[in-house]
């Protein structure tokens, strides 16, 4: 049983103060937008390097006036503590997402991810830990499974990272651990796996697979497969991510808190299925995609298969995914095609 439901419930009753790092991005502005409409008080954080600022206008434009007006929007840039410390002030829970996403934008550029993840990500953990707050709950990623064949994957089997952006993220749980060891301070590592869902952005040499096949797909472009189509992830609809975040920074359960966890549906999708399921949901919007993909060289630094095991986080948050990747896409593909 999922306790998502009661703990909404318990946050509308008795509202805290959330800190959300990249909240002008894709996660982060989920994050907020829920957070607001159970009449959160939020702090934001965010240095507009992947993020928009129409990101934000849209969750105003989605919440009441009085929630609105209890979000403080701080643009900063995380490699800074004092700017770091200052979102941290007052806060009950931080929930940080801002980072350098993209395995191919880290391998062109290393050392911008790096700074990014790992020096922001430590500044944040020092002005958290020394603000005192509740939890710190952070985005880890599916990628720190590297090269492990296993599957589905389970937190404490991992491999080698196949590039700099998953050795980022490797470095942060580790970081994590050891504060939580040594300063007796609370982390929670979300692993998630290829997140998907409204504020996606699709634009850019870094975009994510599904808001970027869909763009092109409603523009009646055609779409390109990494490799012969058979790679396979377990995509994740952005809500699931979200609970998951809720249940995370608030677990009272000491056996739950300084842990890792993977987010996603436990379900397996490969590229030519997937390009078939947006295909048919864009159709029964009356979108007709006639063009077949093209299949071109397999990725750098991608792996082949990606499945969880999400049992622990069933277990010990009480995580239970409300979407599976259908029900998610079917949910998106309004805002993808109002958005197109
Ligand atoms: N989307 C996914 O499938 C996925 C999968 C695994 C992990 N993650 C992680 O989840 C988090 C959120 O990802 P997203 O998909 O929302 O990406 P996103 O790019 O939409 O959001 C990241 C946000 O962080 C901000 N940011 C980046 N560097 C910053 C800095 N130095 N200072 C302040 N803000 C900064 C960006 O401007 C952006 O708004 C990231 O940590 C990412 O690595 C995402």
């Amino acid at each position: 049983m999922t306790r998502y439901p009661s703990l909404q419930h318990e946050l509308a009753r008795s509202p805290k103060t959330w800190l959300v790092t990249g909240v002008a991005g894709f996660i982060g502005s989920n994050l907020l937008e829920t957070l607001l409409k159970l009449g959160q008080q939020v702090v934001g954080l965010d240095n507009f390097a992947t993020g928009h600022r129409r990101n934000l206008d849209e969750v105003q434009s989605l919440v009441s006036p009085e929630q609105w007006a209890r979000f403080q929007f701080i643009q900063g840039d995380i490699r800074a503590l004092d700017v770091c410390r200052q979102a941290c002030e007052g806060v009950d829970y931080v929930l940080h997402q801002a980072a350098l996403g993209s395995v191919p934008r880290s391998i062109d550029d290393p050392i911008t991810t790096n700074s990014a993840n790992i020096d922001g990500f430590l500044n944040m953990l020092v002005a958290a830990r020394d603000a005192r707050v509740k939890s710190f709950t952070y985005a880890a990623s599916s990628s720190t499974y590297g090269d492990h064949p296993g599957l589905p994957k389970v937190e404490d089997l991992i491999g080698k990272p196949l590039s700099p952006y998953a050795v980022t993220k490797y470095v942060n749980e580790l970081y994590a651990d050891v504060f939580a060891r040594n300063y007796g301070f609370t982390t929670i590592g979300l692993r998630y796996f290829n997140v998907f869902g409204k504020r996606q952005d699709p634009e850019g040499a870094y975009a994510a697979v599904i808001p970027k096949w869909t763009a092109a797909m409603i523009k009646g472009e055609r779409v390109s497969i990494n490799g012969d189509g058979e790679t396979s992830r377990d995509f994740c609809f952005v809500e699931n991510v979200v609970q998951a975040n809720l249940l995370a920074a608030t677990t009272s359960d000491a056996a739950a808190r300084n842990q890792i966890y993977n987010v996603a549906v436990s379900g397996r999708t490969d590229l030519n299925q997937l390009f078939a399921a947006l295909r048919k949901s864009l159709a029964s919007h009356g979108v007709d995609y006639a063009l077949e993909p093209v299949y071109r060289d397999f990725r750098v630094g991608d792996v082949r298969h990606s499945q969880a095991d999400i049992g622990k986080a069933r277990r010990l948050l009480g995580y239970a995914p409300q979407y599976d990747i259908n029900a998610g896409i079917a949910a998106a593909m309004p805002w993808y095609i109002s958005h197109a």
